[in-house]
């Protein structure tokens, strides 16, 4: 492809990305394909020949279009979102055309610093202190692996990464039955063993009990293991349930453990003073993870990771072979070293895009709205006969289900909302998803796109009453 043809195609494809973005909402959120129908109809073998692009761009509206799931529909409810802007789009347009590899400083003065900067940015919107320092990774899993490690090393004296593991340093790592299962995944990936992964029971609110967990502490210690790290849930998957940092602080403080704070989606919210409540003790934790590509317009992936002990984690990660070595050395901040790969994507380009084109109040006028949105229809959720609302409501996840009343019969209430569901997603017109609590079936409503409007949420809830009188 020549420059000229690159042009003509780019110009096209930017028509077609304006196009997309404006008529979402005439699409299925969710596709209507059976496993294995997309995958069928692309060729066996790779062409021998090159196409025309026009050929290749034919068959990205004709086959992959309609096997996608449309993750910024208005009406697109649930999960977390992944939500995106214009400006992320563009940014990630202008990446990509860079192309860079922005490992070293060397490799990308201008990436490494703007990555800096923009953590710093980041840092001060959420009202962290300064004695933390951000680096992106890719995602909150990659994070948390990455302070599941530094702990590991730092306890260890860095003797592991020398060493390998030894028998007489038998390490528990703690969280909340309700974490995020990429906690049990780093666990079983940095060699600690997921029996080792204690998972303390959660309160009436799906929240860590402090108490219990200090009780396990107790227990682990007369057992001659060492706790390493305790994770923090701020906003579970599950319920945005928020474990109390404060207690969990003090008690990580008193017997040297790890506090990494895993605030996934719920810290996006931290950008609003209101709700810095929400993670109260934040500034005790030895790390902290939130993910400004789930809820702060800024495309996937992109996770903000903020930790008090540097030099602990490139003590842990770096690594030095004669190819990568600078003249700058250490006098500047070589990204490969705060992390698990060595290749790296310039990500902070469209946080800056991001939070230039919108403000800090931009943003937080999106966020309060969604969550003014949600505690409006929660309010008419509960006031409906026949359905519950089964969690806290902090922020913009609503986790309810249908119980007319009659119905008591608990295998029958779990298969009447997973039907409920499931019609719902059918139809094209909406999306959410479901979880367990209290072993119940769960319906689970996120209101965080970034162009829902109250008369979407409205229409969701008009049509889950709808459909449930039809069941
Ligand atoms: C609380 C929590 N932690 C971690 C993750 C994992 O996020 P990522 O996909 O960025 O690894 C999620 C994903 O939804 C989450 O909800």
């Amino acid at each position: 492809m020549n420059p000229e043809e690159f042009r003509a195609h780019a110009h096209e494809m930017v028509d077609w990305m304006a196009d997309y973005l404006e008529q979402i909402e005439r699409l299925p959120v969710k596709p209507d394909v059976v496993p294995g129908s997309v995958f069928k109809q692309i060729p066996v073998a790779p062409p021998d020949k090159g196409e025309p692009f026009d050929a290749v761009f034919r068959d990205f509206r004709e086959i992959v279009l309609p096997g996608m799931t449309h993750w910024q529909h208005p009406s697109f409810f649930a999960y977390f979102p992944a939500n995106t802007s214009p400006p992320s789009v563009l940014a990630e347009m202008l990446t990509a055309t860079l192309g860079a590899q922005c490992m070293s400083w060397a490799t990308s003065p201008a990436a490494t610093e703007l990555e800096e900067r923009m953590m710093e940015w980041l840092r001060t919107m959420i009202g962290l202190p300064a004695t933390f320092t951000g680096v992106i990774q890719d995602t909150a899993s990659t994070a948390t692996l990455c302070a599941l490690l530094t702990a590991r090393e730092r306890r260890s004296s860095f003797r592991i990464n020398q060493r390998g593991f030894v028998p007489e340093m038998r390490f528990t790592v703690y969280c909340s039955a309700e974490a995020h299962s990429s906690i049990e995944k780093a666990v079983k990936i940095a060699g600690l063993g997921k029996e080792y992964l204690r998972k303390i029971p959660v309160d009436n609110d799906y929240a860590m009990i402090p108490s219990v967990l200090e009780e396990t502490v107790t227990r682990d210690l007369r057992l001659g293991y060492t706790p390493l790290c305790v994770i923090a849930a701020v906003g579970t998957t599950g319920s945005t349930a928020l474990d109390p940092l404060r207690p969990l602080a003090s008690l990580c403080r008193k017997h040297g453990i790890w506090l990494h704070v895993d605030a996934a989606f719920a810290g996006s919210a931290l950008i609003l003073p209101e709700f810095r409540w929400i993670a109260e003790g934040v500034e005790e934790a030895d790390s902290f993870v939130f993910n400004p590509h789930k809820w702060m317009l800024t495309n996937f992936d992109c996770s903000a990771y903020f930790v008090r002990d540097v030099e602990a984690l490139v003590r842990t990660f770096e690594i030095l072979p004669e190819y990568l070595r600078t003249p700058e050395g250490n006098r500047v901040n070589n990204y490969r070293d705060w992390g698990i790969q060595l290749g790296r994507r310039f990500r902070a380009l469209k946080l800056w895009f991001v939070i230039r084109t919108y403000g800090l109040h931009g943003l937080q006028q999106i966020l309060r709205n969604h969550i003014a949105m949600t505690h409006q229809v929660a309010e008419r959720i509960r006031s409906t006969p026949g359905f519950q609302i089964l969690a806290p409501v902090p922020l913009n996840v609503i986790c309810f289900r249908y119980a007319p009343s009659g119905i008591t019969d608990a295998a029958l209430l779990d298969a009447l909302n997973a039907r409920l569901l499931e019609s719902l997603n059918r139809t094209g017109m909406m999306y959410i998803s479901h979880t367990r609590l209290s072993d119940r079936y769960t319906l689970r409503l996120v209101v965080g796109q970034t162009n829902v409007q109250q008369h979407h949420v409205d229409a969701a809830w008009e049509r889950i009453v709808a459909t449930s009188r039809e069941l």
